[in-house]
């Protein structure tokens, strides 16, 4: 469970985030969506600890964003916007590497089951050549290494080809509704938004993405 209350993020006198309150359940998959410059990366920075909000408070599963950072970042995974893997290395070491990282010890054939659940069938095959659309699995599957409750994706489907596009969205769909993962991602496909999310947050002062969705009887709600 997810309960954010008053959150404001201001940088310097730049206000990119006024009195945000919103809650979110295990299982539920929420999409954030609005203009660039909205506020979404900076909105997802908060909830994976990257930066810290100038007010307000985030408690996940009774841990609060102020007090009980360690135990948060446990509970989270984080994919940037900007995809963060090593390009020189191959899946297979991408992947050993960063579970080298992790808390939670995994075995070579788990992390390798981890990439096929999405997939990501390359296990040998050097970064480089990989698509964008496979560096982006790759992303999401490193990120999942210490099965994290709470999964926050910024873009993970931009640029991409489509049928990378569903593959993930179906992968996102069988990690919150089979595992009960709580997962908020930023896309600006309304398509897949709509086929992919349980329900909407529209961020930013722009009504298009509130009215857009509307109109297609999606449930959204304006965060403020
Ligand atoms: N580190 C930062 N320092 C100052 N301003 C920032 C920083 N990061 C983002 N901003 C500003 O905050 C606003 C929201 O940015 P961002 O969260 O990246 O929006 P989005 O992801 O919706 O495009 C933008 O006006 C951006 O220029
Ligand atoms: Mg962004």
């Amino acid at each position: 469970m997810l309960n954010v209350t008053g959150l404001q993020k201001k940088y310097k006198e730049k206000t990119v985030l006024e009195n945000v309150s919103f809650q979110m359940k295990p299982g539920e998959i929420v999409g954030l969506v609005g203009e660039n410059g909205a506020g979404k990366s900076t909105m997802l920075q908060l909830l994976a600890t990257v930066i810290q909000p100038t007010q307000g408070d985030i408690q996940l599963d009774e841990l609060s964003y102020m007090t009980d950072v360690k135990g948060i970042r446990r509970l989270i995974g984080y994919v940037p916007q900007d995809i963060s893997v090593w390009e020189e290395l191959t899946v297979e070491e991408n992947m050993l590497f960063f579970e080298q990282l992790s808390w939670k010890k995994r075995t070579k054939e788990e992390c390798r089951q981890l990439c096929l659940d999405m997939q990501l069938t390359h296990w040998k095959e050097g970064v480089q050549s990989l698509s964008g659309g496979m560096k982006r699995k790759l992303n999401l599957a490193i990120s999942l290494l210490h099965d994290p409750t709470f999964l926050l994706l910024d873009e993970p489907t931009v640029g991409i080809d489509l049928k990378s596009k569903k593959e993930i969205g179906s992968y996102l769909h069988r990690l919150a509704k089979n595992e009960g993962k709580m997962i908020m991602y930023t896309s600006h496909d309304m398509d897949e938004i709509t086929t992919v999310c349980d329900r909407v947050y529209a961020i930013g002062k722009d009504p298009f993405y509130m009215n857009l969705l509307m109109e297609n009887k999606i449930f959204v709600e304006q965060l403020k």
